[in-house]
């Protein structure tokens, strides 16, 4: 089943540095983890254009590495409307960011392929990962363990989905 197009999963916050790019980590190191590396194309990007080029948070980087995954070398990019069409599937990490990307579908064409990537958490809480910029590094924790355990549980229900 290798000739198969990839699975393309793009993760979406506000900015780029914190949480999506997070959720791009934990997910390649997961798919790679099960040798899955070529059935998928992982991405993130921000609604917000603030912190587009640069590396993620030094907070998130240094609590991902304690984690075992290193972030190092992902840059921001902002959402666009292009991506709509890119990505199969789009994880909003919140409901602002699932509502900002949902304006840009003028058409209305691309709406199932957006959705809050919290659906897939078993403990899903209010549904949203938060925003852990303007906390301390408690909210940096508890982000990995949302981001964690929910891509854990993404991958298995793409698995099922695309009998991988
Ligand atoms: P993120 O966190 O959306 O998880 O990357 C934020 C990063 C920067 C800002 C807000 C949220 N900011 O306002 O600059």
């Amino acid at each position: 089943m290798s000739h198969c197009a990839p699975v393309r999963v793009l993760f979406v916050c506000l900015g780029n540095i914190c949480r999506s790019p997070l959720a791009e980590g934990v997910f390649q190191a997961a798919i790679d983890k099960q040798g899955l590396s070529d059935r998928f194309k992982i991405d993130s990007a921000g609604t917000g254009a603030w912190h587009a080029g640069q590396a993620p948070d030094r907070r998130m980087r240094k609590t991902a590495l304690s984690h075992g995954i290193q972030l190092d070398d992902l840059r921001a990019r902002q959402f666009t409307v292009a991506d709509l069409g890119g990505f199969d599937h789009i994880y909003a990490m919140d409901a602002h960011n699932l509502n900002d990307m949902l304006s840009l579908d003028r058409d209305t064409a691309f709406g199932s392929r957006v959705s809050l990537f919290r659906d897939l958490d078993p403990e899903p809480g209010d549904g949203q990962v938060p925003d852990p910029y303007y906390g301390g590094t408690d909210g940096f924790e508890e982000v990995f363990r949302i981001v964690d355990r929910t891509c854990e549980a993404l991958l298995l229900e793409l698995a099922k989905e695309y009998a991988l």
